[in-house]
């Protein structure tokens, strides 16, 4: 069964069941500065499971693209991949356990076609400490289940996944309890790391069971949690009903689900082959790759892997807009195609080859990737560019290096040198890497070819010298957005302070369900993200500007006020998101007008202009647009004209 069809099924059988199919949010998240990458389906719901209502409805289902940039250097193995889709269903506060389970088991047996026999699962043990009771309403469902189907229902305490592998599992065990390390889900992972505000839940996985050997070098005996690769987990049932809170956790005040389960695992367990890399939606470029380099995919399994996982990445990230670049997202887009090209060419694929295999994923996704449809020139041409740019930067990296060892050279008759066997200096090496981008394993590999030896003490130097250089870039990146501000300027201030004045504004005409989502301020314009379900008619969007430019008009007072963040939090006059993000002591912004009128009071880490005549230019809404699910995101500037 292809992936394609698993993943149709999937969104059939949850329509059926009452669930609103809503489309996959990009892979960069629009409102969520918290992180890079959408790397699970429900980040992009977070607001609607803590309590927001969804336009939607209380039953949601998609498939959602994920990408897990810390996975890059995994890839190689039967199943990781960096870019993935999650099949996800939520319910808002509407069905909760005695529904989620059946159905999920439902369309694993009945429409994907598994066998019972091999599907096995796990249960959340309990955690005092947290005041979370052990999931027997979830097993009460499963044994139901496994009982109509005649399969056995044994079940087991296995505790921590080290236990499970001294334990083992018995004949007749399919349920299994483990601990929060496996069953317990949030953002944050255990309920001990999650920050005040987070929300997590219970979680029953399902496994399913490849019959393989079990390999001892992953513990004693075999369990559905362990890594040997004989079980794969296809899919997760959060029980999200848990608010952490200063004072420990507390239950929301609705039962959400929030399932998630992998397409291409789901679709790999439908085919009986553990190896993802073989279903439909990744074999086409494997094959691919056998006929341009003339190796076999069974001979060289990581190369022709990395290869695949990362041009279908690279495709579906230039797809939602991220090209690569040295900054943020783009920066690991080039990542995954230059690691791509030196895959390509120790296995001898001609260059120039990388946009006919980016084709291919296009042709695999476009049904249901509309967006690829429209992008595939950019995809094509980006991916080519960068293919050509770097093979560009290798040849430049080669001459340097080479220029480097023609002065190293004159080392070789210094005996304490060749007695360390340091014959590059650390600096010359990080000089290469940084300043030329020449890839560290290139280094070490020309280094090799030309008998010089590159000892441990060489590497940690470069090490050294490479990670006070990140962390210089890095200081320097949260500089440069601090609170969504470019920089302080006389006019990004102007510009911060009408920001305030247009969310009130938009809080009166649209209502008290607005809230800001992301904002972005340079000297030229602001962009701001709010939480609101539909278009903004133009008649709204003038209301809205005169409503801002009567305000500035005023000339009337911005006064800052510094409080406990508890006390401006349960203030129901002050505005605010991201409490999480603010300090216990917080200031709140009160934007006055000359006969007292209150236009706005909003948490705010400043700067802001002291009075309203400073803010010089008429407020012009020149855009707005869909910026993600149930987010609306407006330009806007000061014109001068
Ligand atoms: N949030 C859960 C996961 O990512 C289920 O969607 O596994």
């Amino acid at each position: 069964m292809s992936g394609n069809e698993i993943r149709q099924k999937y969104l059939a059988f949850m329509e059926k069941h009452g669930h609103a199919v809503i489309p996959s949010a990009a892979l960069v998240p629009e409102n969520d500065p918290t992180t890079l990458f959408t790397g699970s389906g429900m980040q992009p719901l977070v607001p609607y499971l803590m309590g927001e209502a969804h336009p939607k409805g209380a039953r949601l289902a998609d498939s959602q693209k994920c990408f897990r940039a810390e996975d890059i250097e995994e890839v190689g193995d039967n199943r990781h991949t960096t870019f993935f889709e999650m099949l996800g269903n939520w319910s808002l506060g509407d069905y909760f356990k005695a529904e989620q389970l059946p159905w999920f088991y439902t369309f694993l047996v009945e429409e994907v076609g598994l066998d019972p026999e091999k599907i096995y699962v796990t249960v959340f043990q309990g955690d005092e400490d947290a005041n979370v009771p052990r999931d027997e309403e979830s097993v009460a469902i499963w044994k139901e289940l496994f009982a109509a189907r005649g399969v056995s229902d044994g079940v087991a305490e296995m505790g921590s996944e080290e236990a499970g592998g001294v334990r083992g599992m018995q004949d007749g065990e399919r349920i299994f309890y483990y601990d929060a390390s496996k069953n317990w889900w949030s953002r944050a992972g255990k309920p001990e790391n999650m920050p005040v505000g987070e929300i997590g839940g219970p979680d029953s996985e399902v496994f399913y069971d490849f019959g393989t050997e079990h390999d001892p070098a992953f513990g004693e005996n075999c369990h559905p949690n362990c890594d040997c690769g004989r079980f794969l987990e296809i899919g997760n049932s959060v029980f999200m009903e848990y608010l952490k809170t200063e004072a420990g956790f507390e239950k929301l005040p609705t039962q959400n689900v929030d399932f998630g389960g992998g397409l291409e695992r789901i679709t790999a367990a439908a085919n009986g082959d553990a190896d993802v890399f073989t279903i439909d939606l990744l074999w086409p470029v494997i094959e691919q790759i056998e006929e341009l380099s003339g190796s076999q995919y069974a001979d060289n399994h990581e190369a022709f892997r990395v290869i695949t996982d990362h041009i279908r990445g690279a495709v579906f990230m230039i797809g939602d807009s991220v090209l690569p670049s040295n900054a943020e997202q783009g920066y690991f887009v080039r990542r995954l195609l230059r690691r791509a090209v030196r895959y390509a060419d120790a296995l001898g694929i001609p260059a120039g080859e990388f946009p006919n295999l980016a084709e291919s994923v296009i042709a695999t996704y476009e049904a249901h990737y509309a967006n690829l449809t429209m992008q595939r020139d950019t995809v094509k041409t980006a991916i080519a560019g960068e293919e050509e740019q770097f093979r560009k930067t290798l040849e430049k990296g080669l001459r340097e290096f080479n220029k480097t060892l023609s002065v190293l050279t004159q080392w070789e008759g210094d005996a304490e040198a060749n007695n360390q066997g340091t014959f590059m200096p650390p600096e010359s090496i990080f000089k290469l890497i940084t300043t030329h981008g020449f890839p560290r394993e290139l280094v070490a590999e020309e280094a090799v070819k030309r008998g010089i030896t590159l000892d441990d003490r060489t590497w940690t130097a470069v090490d050294a010298l490479l990670a006070e250089h990140q962390e210089k870039s890095r200081a320097g990146a949260e500089q440069k957005f601090k609170g969504g501000l470019a920089d302080q300027s006389e006019k990004v201030v102007e510009y911060h302070t009408t920001t305030h004045l247009m969310l009130a504004a938009l809080r009166h005409f649209l209502g008290e369900h607005v809230h800001q989502a992301g904002s972005n301020i340079t000297g030229e314009r602001l962009r701001f993200d709010f939480t609101h379900p539909e278009k903004v008619e133009r008649e709204t969007l003038d209301e809205i500007e005169t409503w801002v430019n009567n305000a500035i008009a005023t000339g009337g007072d911005v006064t800052i006020e510094t409080m406990a963040k508890s006390v401006a939090e349960n203030d129901p006059t002050v505005e605010g998101s991201f409490w999480d993000r603010y300090p216990d002591e917080v200031k709140v912004y009160t934007i006055t007008g000359k006969d007292g009128t209150i236009f706005s009071r909003e948490l705010c880490g400043g700067p802001h202009v002291s009075k309203l005549e400073d803010i010089k230019g008429r407020f012009v809404i020149k855009k707005e647009e869909s910026s993600s699910a149930g987010v609306r995101r407006i330009k806007a500037v000061l014109a001068t004209d």
